[in-house]
């Protein structure tokens, strides 16, 4: 028999939450040994497409073919069975279980026979050790891994799967160069030994580097489908967004920084914060960059007081401060942007409205007063707006959004809040394109208006663009401070790498 072209077809697929037209008539080929890019705004239907293929949710029509027979997937098993594993852009992780008994939480099913321990973590270690991870114990509950190793958790439970078609929905939002390379040599690997993947991403560099081919959707329709050689980011971009891009990077026209807002000395805590110092001025955006797990988010963990800071000293304006947690910086008006959106950033259960505001009421009620409710809606819409919140109702949950419009709502409520400084880890992670420039365009204006800004960024391309100042770390250390003049990729890795 002839092998059919393809691995997976997905022909007029139509999918609707009451009322939201997710898919309208959506299509996707995709060959044995092809590294096929799904790109798209926030909203655009990738993950709902993805889902459909792996059983998660139902279509309400249209039709899967693998291997060019027709399929009939109701169900994960069914998705499972047909050889489709995925990456979810929101991890499927059980928190409180270990890192083997998540890899391999397929295998205890209903089964009641006796699990052999040994084994078990003997084969989560190789599996590890195949993505090159060997230093993750198969024995630490997930909760307690960084959410850059969570995924890599993520990663292998999707590979010991064996699959034919694997998809990987953002894989790659938490880690950074050095990861991802680890990543895609071991794509690289699946797709020379004939695996079908679908690779969904917002970083344009990555789809380049990897795809061969590329669909794009808009607004739930499919649009086209090319060769990734044919193609430049400029044209794929506007293809998304269905208009030109000046610049990634909105240019400040001038910069006046001003005091010493916060100022951090000799802070240690643990093994990953190691004797960290930098200052932070009015009107100027710091970045912090670096290598996954060497230390950025500990060190604002423990500034925050989240964590405990063992050594150091904090001051605020000059003042020493010790804070005990993030509400208590908040209160006096550091914002914090957490680098685990789901579980810190935003309240999944609650209005869209209700999340933006939230940080904010003082604000409105001040310059509104008896007009609350009303204020708090043209407030809400202003920043839906100037974030690009894609929803037609800002009374819906934030988890009837799509992942990345998820992370806007976080976005909208720290750019909205009262604080004048700001921390944000990783602000743009899983934004599309066009939004991303969105939000850089609101941070300088921020700036403009005296605002401090940290941010952490592991795209250096990022931290480049928009930063006065970056303060390097290595392993837990902050190693060195590169200006605006100087800043260039091979200073940020000469300084990140020790070289
Ligand atoms: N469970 C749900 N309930 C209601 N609406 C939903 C649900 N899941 C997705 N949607 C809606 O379907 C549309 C497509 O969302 P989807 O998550 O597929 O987008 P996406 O292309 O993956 O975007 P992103 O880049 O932000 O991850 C969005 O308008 C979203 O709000
Ligand atoms: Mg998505």
């Amino acid at each position: 028999m002839e092998k059919p072209e393809y691995a997976v077809e997905m022909k007029g697929i139509y999918k609707s939450f009451e009322g939201v037209h997710a898919l309208t008539d959506v299509q996707l080929s995709v060959r044995p040994g092809e590294i096929h890019a799904l790109m798209g705004e926030n909203g655009a239907g990738k993950s709902t497409l993805i889902k459909v293929l792996s059983g998660a949710h139902q279509a309400d029509a249209g039709e899967i073919f693998i291997k060019g027979e027709k399929v009939d997937i109701k169900n994960t098993k069914d998705g499972n069975d047909n050889g489709v594993s995925v990456i979810y852009q929101e991890f499927a992780l059980v928190p409180h279980l270990s890192v083997a008994e998540n890899i391999f939480i397929d295998e205890f099913g209903f089964q009641i026979k006796r699990i052999n321990w040994i084994r078990l973590h003997r084969r989560a270690k190789e599996a590890l050790e195949a993505v090159g991870f060997g230093d993750i114990d198969p024995r630490t509950p997930v909760r307690e891994l960084s959410v850059a190793y969570q995924q890599v958790v993520e990663i292998c439970k999707a590979l010991t799967r064996n699959a034919e078609i694997l998809v990987l929905d953002e894989p790659t939002a938490v880690l950074t160069n050095k990861e991802v390379d680890k990543l895609f040599a071991l794509i690289l690997d699946l797709k020379k030994s004939g695996v079908a993947i679908i690779y969904i991403s917002h970083r344009l560099e990555e789809i380049f580097r990897i795809s061969d081919r590329i669909t794009v959707f808009k607004d739930g329709k499919y649009v086209d489908t090319v060769n990734t050689a044919d193609m430049q980011p400029k044209s794929l971009v506007s293809m998304m967004i269905g208009r030109d891009l000046a610049s990634f990077f909105p240019q400040r026209t001038e910069s006046k920084f001003g005091d010493v807002v916060l100022k951090v000395e000799n802070v240690s805590a643990g093994r990953m914060v190691q004797d960290v110092s930098f200052e932070l001025r009015a009107g100027e955006v710091l970045g912090l960059s670096g290598l996954v797990g060497a230390g950025r988010t500990e060190t604002i963990r423990a500034i925050l007081g989240v964590d405990k800071m063992e050594r150091g000293k904090v001051s605020l304006y000059g003042k020493e401060i010790r804070l005990k947690s993030a509400k208590d910086a908040f209160d006096r008006g550091i914002g914090f942007l957490p680098e685990d959106r789901k579980n810190q950033g935003v309240l999944l259960r609650m209005p869209i409205k209700y999340n933006i505001t939230l940080s904010s009421i003082k604000k409105i009620s001040a310059f509104f007063g008896w007009l609350l409710q009303k204020a708090e809606t043209v407030f809400a819409l202003d920043m839906q707006e100037k974030v690009g919140i894609k929803t037609d109702n800002l009374q819906h949950n934030v988890n009837s959004l799509s992942g990345g419009n998820q992370q806007k709502v976080a976005i909208a409520r720290i750019l909205a809040s009262d604080s004048t400084i700001l921390i944000l880890d990783e602000p743009t992670r899983g934004v599309d394109v066009g939004a991303k420039m969105e939000i850089f365009k609101l941070v300088n204006e921020l700036v403009y208006q005296n605002y401090a800004i940290l941010m952490i960024s592991s795209e250096m391309i990022e931290i480049i663009g928009m930063c006065d100042r970056a303060v390097v770390f290595r392993e837990g250390k902050s190693v060195g401070v590169v200006n605006k003049a100087d800043m260039t990729e091979e200073t940020l890795i000469h300084y990140a790498m020790g070289i």
